[in-house]
């Protein structure tokens, strides 16, 4: 096991008892919301029928995002290496699904016609490293849960503050870009290089298994382009007030506002 997925198999219980952590997805799915609003409109009007978006996220952790997200789409698939993180998503997916059922909703997750379904059944909880768009822990393309053939592409991916844990970004692109749908959309947000105070991001005591302290933006712009995304736009969407007190020279109380990037592109329709 990596150092990374051991530091978040052990932060899993605690991690949405963080306030910063729990702040930073609302103001990501807040940025994220419009544009799943316009990608599903654009589907129903190519479609021509209500099926809602197949969704793929990557390093979901305990799912503060996927749950936020997951009543606005068909179906989420929300993939993470390190099982604590998984764990605490599925006990959540259970405990919602023991509280209460809907009957008006539709469970498009594995059906092709309309199901009851409880809270949060269309997220699909994953422990794995994913590294190859056939990889046969994602969802089979033709809803047989027994197919061997190709994997479900995606509507959208999001993925939101894993992109500085992640060694080889290149080979992480191009897994993504190879999940997408033909004329489906990534949407990547993470914490902005924007020089050598980004390192405060995380407590000195925190740094193990942070592989870049940020994404810087015209790099980042480069490599999604070179792994073949096409309207590639990566701007700051939000920022976010963070606590810096523990490092060296600061005191107790102080903060820093931390820009966050919207990396987004999308795969040609062929
Ligand atoms: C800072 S946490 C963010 C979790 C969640 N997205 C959130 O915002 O609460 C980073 C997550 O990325 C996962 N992770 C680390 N390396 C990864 C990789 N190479 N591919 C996918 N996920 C990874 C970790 O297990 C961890 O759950």
């Amino acid at each position: 096991m990596s150092a990374g997925n051991r530091r978040f198999n052990d932060e899993a219980a605690d991690w949405d008892k963080n306030p910063s952590v729990q702040e930073s997805s609302r103001l990501a799915f807040n940025a994220l919301s419009p544009l799943i609003a316009s990608l599903s409109a654009r589907k129903h009007q190519a479609t021509g029928i209500e099926t809602g978006l197949h969704v793929l996220e990557v390093g979901c952790g305990t799912g503060l995002l996927t749950l936020r997200v997951a009543p606005l789409v068909a179906s989420i698939v929300a993939i993470d290496p390190a099982q604590g993180m998984i764990e605490t998503l599925k006990a959540k997916i259970d405990s919602s699904s023991s509280s209460s059922t809907s009957t008006c909703e539709t469970d498009n997750l594995h059906a092709d016609g309309p199901r009851t379904r409880s809270p949060n059944s269309n997220i699909l909880p994953i422990c794995h490293l994913l590294s190859d768009p056939e990889d046969p822990l994602l969802p089979p393309e033709d809803g047989d849960p027994k197919s061997t053939g190709r994997r479900r592409k995606f509507d959208l991916i999001i993925s939101h503050l894993v992109m500085h844990h992640v060694p080889d970004l290149r080979s992480f692109l191009s897994t993504l870009h190879g999940c997408l749908a033909p004329g489906g959309k990534v949407a990547l947000s993470d914490f902005e290089d924007f020089g050598p105070e980004a390192i405060k991001f995380h407590p000195p005591s925190k740094l193990k298994g942070v592989e870049r302290h940020g994404i810087q933006r015209e790099w980042m712009e480069g490599i999604m382009r070179e792994v073949g995304f096409e309207d590639v736009r990566v701007q700051v969407g939000w920022s976010l007030r963070k606590s810096v007190e523990m490092w060296e020279g600061c005191r107790l109380g102080d903060t820093m506002e931390f820009p966050f990037l919207l990396c987004e592109g999308a795969r040609a329709v062929v």
